[in-house]
C-alpha cells in the first residue's frame, strides 16, 4: 500500500533529502499527543533514527480520531513537510490526513519516563521501542556492517564457521550439549551415555568457537575472518558475560604474533572511528544519556597507541601496586578482571595488550614460545571493560601441538585429528584472534551491561523472549 512510498524519518530529519513542501506519508509509532483547541501535536518515531518527526494538526476538532490516539499506538501519517514554527526541531509534517493502524491503549507500559534497564528487560518485546534500546540496535547494525567493510576491503574473505560442533575449540568444557537422546530413557554403554546412538553419531555441542575452522580455511585461503554466534554454558552471572554472543575471528596464514597485534588494534581503531562518523546520531545520545565520557574516550584512543607488555611485566607492575587486590597476583595465574582493568584504567589510561602468557594458563592451540614456558597468547585489554580480544599465534607444529594437547589432558584426541592434520601438510605459522562483539558494543555505547547492548540476551537461567 504505502510501504514503498513512504518517507522515513531518517531521510527527512537526518539526511535531509526531503525538499520543504513536499508531500510525505509517516508509518510509525506515537510517542507523545498533545491535543489543544486549535491545533494538536504528534510526535512520531518510526525507529530510522532517534529523533522523532512531530506532526501538526491544524484543526483538531476535524480529526476526531484523535481522541483515540495514545502513546504507543501505530499510525498512518499524510501531510506536507514545512520548516518547523516551533522550537526543539527544524522539520515538521502539516498533517492532511491522520490514520489509527493499531491502537496502544492507556495501560501501555511505556510512557513518558524513565525506566530501569532492568524493567525494560522483562518486556523485551517493548524495549526496542525505547531511545536507547533503538539505538543500541541501530549501532549495532552499523557495526556489523563496518566489520564487513574492514575485512572485505583488505582482501579477508568470510568464511562461515558451523554453529554444531563435536569439538571444544577452546579446551575449556563450557559447552552446551546439542542431542536428540530420550533425556528420560538416555542409552548406556558400559555405564556411559552411549554418544554413537545420538543424531550425529557423536557427543555434540554448540560451538564456542569458529577458530579451529578458520584455521583450516587460511591455510587454503589466506586472510579469513568469521563473524557468528557462539556459546558457552560458563555459570559467571556477570555484566560482561553472555551465554550466546556474537564473536569475530580472523585467521591469517603466515602472520606472527606482531602481525596479529597491529591487526587488532588498527580493527577496534576502525571501528570506533567508524562509531564516531557514521552513528554521530546514536553517538551523542549515549554521550549524553548513558556515559558523558564515551565520546572523548573512543576519540582518545583513536588517536592513542595501544600499550603493549608481556604477561611479565604485567605481573610486576601489579605486585608494585598499592591497590588491594581480591585475588592473588602471582606469575602463572590468570588475570582477573580487577587486574585487568587496573592495568588498562589506572596504569596505561588507554587500551594494553597483554602477550607472552604462560602455557598452563591458556588453550592448546597458542604456540610455545622458546622459553617453554609462555606461548603466543595476546589479549587486549579496555578501561571498564577489561578483555575485549584474545588471540594467538598457533602452534603449527604437529608434534609440539600434539604434546601441548595431551599435557592438557585432553583424552579424545580423535576428535581432533582433523585439526592436526593440517599440521601435517603444508603447515605454515599462522594467527588470529577473537573480538567479542557483544563487548565493543558495550564499550562503544558506554552500556554497563552486555544484557543491554543485546536484544534478546541469552545468560543464565534467562532464555525468554
Ligand atoms: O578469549 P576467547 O575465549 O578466545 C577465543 O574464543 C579464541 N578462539 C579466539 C581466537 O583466537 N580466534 O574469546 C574471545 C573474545 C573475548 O575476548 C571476549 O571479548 C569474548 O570473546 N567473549 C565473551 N563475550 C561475551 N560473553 C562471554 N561469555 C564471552 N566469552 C568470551
Ligand atoms: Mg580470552
Amino acid at each position: 500500500m504505502d510501504y514503498k512510498t513512504r518517507t522515513k524519518v531518517r531521510s527527512i530529519v537526518l539526511d535531509e533529502k526531503i525538499p520543504i513542501d513536499t508531500s510525505v506519508t509517516v508509518l510509525g509509532l506515537v510517542r507523545t499527543v498533545r491535543i489543544g483547541k486549535d491545533v494538536a501535536f504528534v510526535e512520531v518515531n518510526d525507529g530510522s533514527c532517534l529523533e522523532n518527526i512531530q506532526t501538526v494538526v491544524g484543526a483538531p476538532s476535524e480529526f476526531p480520531v484523535l481522541q483515540q490516539i495514545l502513546t504507543g499506538a501505530a499510525v498512518r501519517v499524510n501531510g506536507r513537510l514545512i520548516l518547523s514554527q516551533g522550537k526543539g526541531q527544524k522539520y515538521e509534517v502539516a498533517v492532511t490526513s491522520l490514520e489509527l493502524a493499531g491502537a496502544a491503549d492507556a495501560d501501555y507500559p511505556l510512557q513518558k519516563k524513565r525506566h530501569s534497564f532492568e524493567f525494560l528487560r522483562e518486556i523485551a518485546h517493548l524495549r526496542p521501542r525505547t531511545n536507547t534500546f533503538g539505538a543500541v540496535a541501530r549501532i549495532r547494525s552499523s557495526i556489523a556492517y563496518a566489520i564487513h567493510q574492514y575485512f572485505q576491503e583488505r582482501g579477508f574473505i568470510h568464511i562461515h564457521s558451523p554453529v554444531i560442533s563435536t569439538s571444544d575449540a577452546e579446551g575449556a568444557g563450557d559447552l552446551f550439549h546439542v542431542s536428540t537422546l530420550d533425556f528420560k530413557n538416555v542409552p548406556l554403554k558400559e555405564g556411559e551415555i552411549d554418544w554413537d546412538s545420538d543424531f550425529f553419531g557423536a557427543e555434540a555441542f554448540l560451538a564456542v568457537s569458529g577458530q579451529l575452522e578458520a584455521e583450516l580455511m587460511a591455510a587454503a585461503l589466506g586472510d579469513v575472518y568469521t563473524f557468528a554466534p557462539t556459546f558457552r554454558a560458563e555459570n559467571s552471572n556477570t555484566s560482561r558475560h553472555a551465554s550466546e554472543f556474537w564473536m569475530i575471528e580472523p585467521e591469517m596464514a603466515w602472520a606472527e604474533q606482531d602481525d596479529n597485534m597491529d591487526l587488532a588494534e588498527d580493527f577496534l581503531k576502525f571501528l570506533f572511528r567508524y562509531a564516531l562518523e557514521e552513528c554521530s546520531e546514536d553517538m551523542v545520545f549515549f554521550g549524553k544519556w548513558i556515559d558523558k565520557e564515551v565520546l572523548q574516550t573512543l576519540e582518545g584512543i583513536v588517536a592513542a597507541q595501544f600499550e603493549r607488555v608481556s604477561y611479565t611485566e604485567a605481573v610486576k607492575i601489579l605486585q608494585a601496586a598499592k591497590q588491594k587486590f581480591e585475588y592473588p597476583v602471582e606469575w602463572g595465574l590468570e588475570l582477573q578482571t580487577e587486574h585487568e582493568r587496573y592495568l588498562t584504567e589506572k596504569v596505561f589510561s588507554k587500551p594494553v595488550i597483554v602477550y607472552n602468557y604462560p602455557e598452563q594458563i591458556k588453550a592448546f592451540y597458542m604456540r610455545l614460545n622458546d622459553d617453554g614456558k609462555t606461548v603466543r597468547a595476546m589479549d587486549v585489554l579496555v578501561p571498564r571493560v577489561g578483555e575485549i580480544i584474545g588471540g594467538s599465534q598457533r602452534e603449527e607444529r604437529h608434534d609440539v601441538l600434539l604434546q601441548r594437547m595431551k599435557s592438557k589432558g585432553l583424552t579424545n584426541l580423535e576428535v581432533y585429528d582433523w585439526y592436526l592434520d593440517i599440521r601435517k601438510w603444508g603447515t605454515m605459522p599462522h594467527s588470529g584472534f577473537g573480538l567479542g562483539f557483544d563487548r565493543v558494543l558495550m564499550y562503544i555505547t558506554g552500556m554497563a551491561n552486555i544484557r543491554d547492548v543485546q536484544a534478546f540476551p541469552r545468560v543464565p537461567r534467562w532464555a525468554k523472549f
